[in-house]
């Protein structure tokens, strides 16, 4: 247990280049206190201790402002940053390596039992204020922007910003790389308009060389003609 405090004091050292000593660590940071409270609530929740683990869970928002359900299962190497404002639903789960900025939710959508609330793979980032809501799955590494709101899933590796997010990071583009980050996001209409527009314009390059090329041959069949026209008789 001391080893998994421990690891979890040295990850506060990794991800936040204001920290300066243990000490402060233990006694300043909410984020350190939130996790060792969850940590403690989710056991009771986990052996029926139901109402304590709750319990539990509503002293470490009322000591932190940071709003974790006993249920949700987290990894190792969590680490919430300032951490005011953050909520973290029941069913949600997430992966080792997670950072979260203050503000951000891990919401459901629905009022329905059962898994409502997003899952995070390995070493997901997501910024302040961002909302992630709903079942969906965010992979690995993958980053969320500030104040995004994120209701689709967001593959490993990728960002997303944006209201609704969106995927940003640059991709091939009908073989070009695609300038200003536009991928082929087929969710968001801006980057559907944008990539029509690219496609017409290849497609209106092509027809004007086929005409160009059609025109030089014809000028090079007049010349033939006129040219046998103007020899003179033997
Ligand atoms: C806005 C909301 C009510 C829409 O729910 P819905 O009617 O089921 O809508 P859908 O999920 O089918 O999405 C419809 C469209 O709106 C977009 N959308 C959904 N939620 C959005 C949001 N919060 N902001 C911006 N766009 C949103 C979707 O991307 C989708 O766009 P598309 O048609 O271009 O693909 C819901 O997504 C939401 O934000 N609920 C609040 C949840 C919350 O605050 N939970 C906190 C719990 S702690």
């Amino acid at each position: 247990m001391f080893s998994r405090i421990k690891e979890e004091i040295a990850v506060v050292f990794e991800r936040d280049p204001a920290a300066r000593n243990t000490w402060e660590v233990i006694t300043c940071y909410p984020g350190f206190h939130a996790l060792l409270m969850h940590r403690v609530a989710h056991c009771l929740w986990g052996a029926g201790f139901k109402w304590l683990g709750r319990y539990v869970s509503h002293c470490a928002r009322w000591l932190t402002g940071i709003e974790i359900h006993p249920g949700a299962t987290i990894g190792r190497r969590f680490f919430i940053d300032h951490g005011m404002g953050v909520v973290i639903g029941e069913t949600a789960e997430i992966g080792d390596d997670c950072t979260l900025y203050h503000g951000v939710t891990l919401g459901g959508t629905s009022w329905n039992k059962g898994k409502r609330h997003p899952t995070l793979g390995a070493g997901v980032v997501i910024g302040a204020g961002a909302k992630v809501l709903g079942p969906i799955l965010i992979g690995d590494h993958a980053k969320i922007g500030s104040n995004a709101v994120v209701v689709k899933a967001v593959p490993p590796g990728a960002t997303a910003v944006g209201i609704p997010a969106r995927v940003v990071e640059a991709q091939e583009s009908n073989g070009r790389f695609a300038a200003y980050a536009v991928g082929r996001d087929e969710n968001d209409p801006l980057t559907g308009a944008i990539n029509e527009l690219i496609s017409h314009s290849g497609e209106t390059d092509k027809r004007i060389d086929a005409l160009v090329a059609e025109i030089d041959q014809l000028r090079e069949q007049l010349g033939v003609i006129a040219g046998v026209r103007n020899s003179p008789k033997p």
